[in-house]
């Protein structure tokens, strides 16, 4: 299955192949969850296009569309939610976005209960939010294969998003300057130190007109401190007029 919150796009059609691949059949869920926005984000404005997304899915060789109401997933008296620490608590998103990962994680739990998939197939854009839910499903034995699909980019490099629609011509054309900056960072960490890597990163993004939430360098698994020999992650977010944007590519310098 995929998991969604809907406006869907290139990459939300990406996961469904890669889903296919992995098992006979593919459900999509389709579910703008309100239980992880804060009441300072864009739940009432995220962007809702259902007809459009259904019609995108059976050309994608969809099987099945789940796209609960509200109350079916929260209904009178829901009082459970599942809390994490490890990767919930990185000190990259959540320290944006407090509720957030408990808002996704019990959600997840109830979707992939709900519909019972082999396998659920997560974006590597949202890539805390997958290393949140591999270590839920981890701790939590639940019996589903979480994978992670590749992010899918702009011709000029910006990540698919369902908040691109927020960004104004002029700052959709200066988005792509994030992923540049991350690969240029990625390009002299084999060779440089980290810190004085990331340090050129930010002032590279903030020059590019963003106001930079953080650009850090992680443990590809834990999201814990980085070391030379295990797999690295570089994760960014930055708001550029109205819209905030988060990216993350690979940046192992000591391993393939
Ligand atoms: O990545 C998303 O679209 C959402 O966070 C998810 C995983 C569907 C949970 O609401």
């Amino acid at each position: 299955m995929a998991p969604t919150m809907g406006a869907l796009h290139a990459g939300h059609v990406s996961l469904t192949q890669l889903a296919r691949a992995h098992a006979a059949r593919c459900v999509v869920s389709i579910f703008v969850n309100p239980t992880q926005f804060a009441p300072n984000e864009d739940f009432s404005k995220y962007p809702r296009t259902f007809e459009a997304d259904v019609e995108k899915l059976a050309g994608a060789g969809v099987d099945l569309v789940f796209a609960p109401a509200p109350a079916e997933m929260y209904p009178q008296g829901f009082c459970t939610s599942v809390t994490l620490e490890g990767p919930a608590v990185a000190g990259l998103e959540d320290r944006f976005r407090p509720t957030h990962f408990s808002g996704v994680a019990t959600v997840v739990a109830k979707l992939l209960a709900q519909c019972g998939p082999d396998v659920a197939v997560f974006g590597e854009k949202d890539f805390q939010q997958l290393a949140v839910i591999r270590r839920m499903a981890r701790d939590l034995d639940l019996p589903t294969r979480i994978v992670g699909a590749p992010t899918v980019r702009e011709a000029d490099g910006l990540a698919l998003s369902s908040r691109n629609v927020y960004l104004s011509a002029s700052d959709r054309a200066a988005a792509p300057a994030l992923y540049a900056a991350m690969r240029a960072c990625a390009a002299r960490l084999a060779t440089h130190d980290f810190d004085s890597v990331l340090d050129e990163g930010r002032k590279a993004i903030a020059a590019a007109g963003f106001a930079l939430d953080y650009l850090e360098l992680r443990d590809a698994d834990t999201l814990g401190a980085p070391d030379r020999a295990r797999p690295l992650r570089l994760l960014v977010a930055a708001r550029i007029g109205a819209t905030r944007l988060i990216d993350n590519i690979d940046a192992s310098v000591g391993v393939n």
